[in-house]
């Protein structure tokens, strides 16, 4: 059911303070002045000790699932003081790269039935690994065949192209950073401001949706573009690679996301007068470093269109022509999650005016269910 919305991607996307909001629920507590603020994950609760005590956290997904686990890497290296590596399903198989019986492999899966994400799950079982899943589907393989897990509880989701269950999967792994990490001393200040951070996100997301007429005034301008680039790093390194699957997915548009510390060893060649290029520079510690890379695409005369903080348009802009999108500061771990909500509108958009079909694109499952 579509309610009042035209298509499910639409609607999707629109629905994910609410959608944030069940995933969350139940799973954070936030006492009164003297009580701990703490993350509750039913599904891990036995199992901890086990992943704390382990060597490695492989994350293992593939398209929107792998992506959200690269955004939710960062926090997890910090918190939970184990090495945290990324394989891409398909390619882990490809290679028979090491498992080991001391790793924690997490599998990321909205539906819990992509063939390629099932059959790193058996790899890593046959080689003795603590299996996680996190998944949107309760019964489904990866639910069933996991040792333990997290449902996202995201709601279905139709669409072809994920948005809900992309931001929820980021919410669900903060959370197990912050329940891996435990009640060190140490981090105690930054759990609270992340837990903070996790109950004002939906408020955050439902702002960042008030954006919906100025990224189809920029879809409207893009149209005719035969490709976009998008620059992220850090935290929105993540960003930049879902925000460019979502174009090239639904809009049929060559787009790529990139690192923005390798514009120097390769990419920058591509920058003239024409092509557009996204970066993202909101607030972090890598923002300095973000504001060297506009002013050098700028220099070689990039077509910027720039992502910052609200209030930062007049220090990140480097001239009239660069278009700013400006967006909510949250916590930084949390960013990405509004981050990736006006990439997803300028896809959609951009789907809608070329006159494609924005729920079902040509050659793609929702489920992919073979190799
Ligand atoms: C569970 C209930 C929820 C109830 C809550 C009350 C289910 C599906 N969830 O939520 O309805 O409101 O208790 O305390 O009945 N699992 C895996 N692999 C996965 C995902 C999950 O093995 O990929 C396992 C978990 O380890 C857990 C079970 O499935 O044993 C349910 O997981 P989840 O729904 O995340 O647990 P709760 O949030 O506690
Ligand atoms: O169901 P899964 O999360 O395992 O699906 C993984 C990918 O097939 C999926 O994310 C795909 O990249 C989406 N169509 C992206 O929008």
């Amino acid at each position: 059911n579509k309610g009042n919305y035209e298509h499910y991607m639409q609607k999707e996307i629109h629905e994910q303070p609410e959608s944030l909001t069940t995933t969350m629920r139940g799973r954070l507590i936030r006492g009164g002045s003297c009580k701990a603020k703490t993350v509750l994950l039913g599904g891990l609760k036995d199992h901890l000790k086990t992943i704390r005590r382990s060597r490695r956290i492989v994350f293992v997904g593939c398209g929107t699932s792998y992506n959200a686990a690269l955004a939710a890497r960062p926090i997890l290296e910090e918190l939970s003081g184990v090495p945290v590596t990324m394989e891409i399903a398909s390619d882990l198989v490809d290679r028979q790269g090491p498992i080991y019986r001391e790793d924690t492999a997490v599998f990321v899966s909205q539906s819990g039935e992509t063939a390629d994400t099932l059959l790193a799950f058996e790899y890593a079982l046959e080689n003795g690994a603590l299996c996680v899943g996190i998944t949107n589907t309760v019964g489904s393989a990866i639910a069933r065949h996991t040792h333990c897990g997290v449902h996202i509880n995201a709601g279905a989701e139709i669409g072809v192209a994920s948005t809900k269950a992309y931001t929820s999967q980021i919410v669900v792994m903060a959370m197990l950073a912050l329940a891996i990490g435990g009640d060190a001393i140490s981090s105690q200040a930054r759990r609270e401001a992340i837990i903070d951070g996790l109950f004002d996100l939906p408020n955050r997301v439902r702002e960042v949706l008030k954006l919906d007429h100025e990224m189809k005034d920029l879809a409207k301008l893009l149209m005719a573009e035969q490709s976009l680039l998008v620059f992220g790093r850090g935290y929105n390194y993540a960003t930049a690679l879902e925000g460019a699957l979502k174009v090239k997915e639904v809009a049929l548009m060559h787009s790529e996301g990139m690192l923005a510390g390798e514009m120097k060893h390769g990419p920058l060649a591509l920058v003239d007068e024409n092509l557009p290029i996204i970066v993202i520079a909101t607030r972090d510690t890598c923002f300095r470093l973000q504001t060297a890379v506009i002013q050098q695409l700028h220099a070689r005369k990039g077509r910027l269109i720039v992502m910052c903080s609200k209030g930062d348009a007049a220090s990140v802009s480097p001239g009239e022509s660069c278009r700013v999108i400006e967006v909510p500061q949250v916590e930084d771990c949390l960013q990405p999650v509004v981050n990736i909500v006006p990439l997803q509108l300028l896809a959609y958009h951009l789907t809608v005016l070329k006159g494609y079909n924005v729920d079902q694109p040509r050659n793609l499952a929702k489920s992919v269910t073979t190799q």
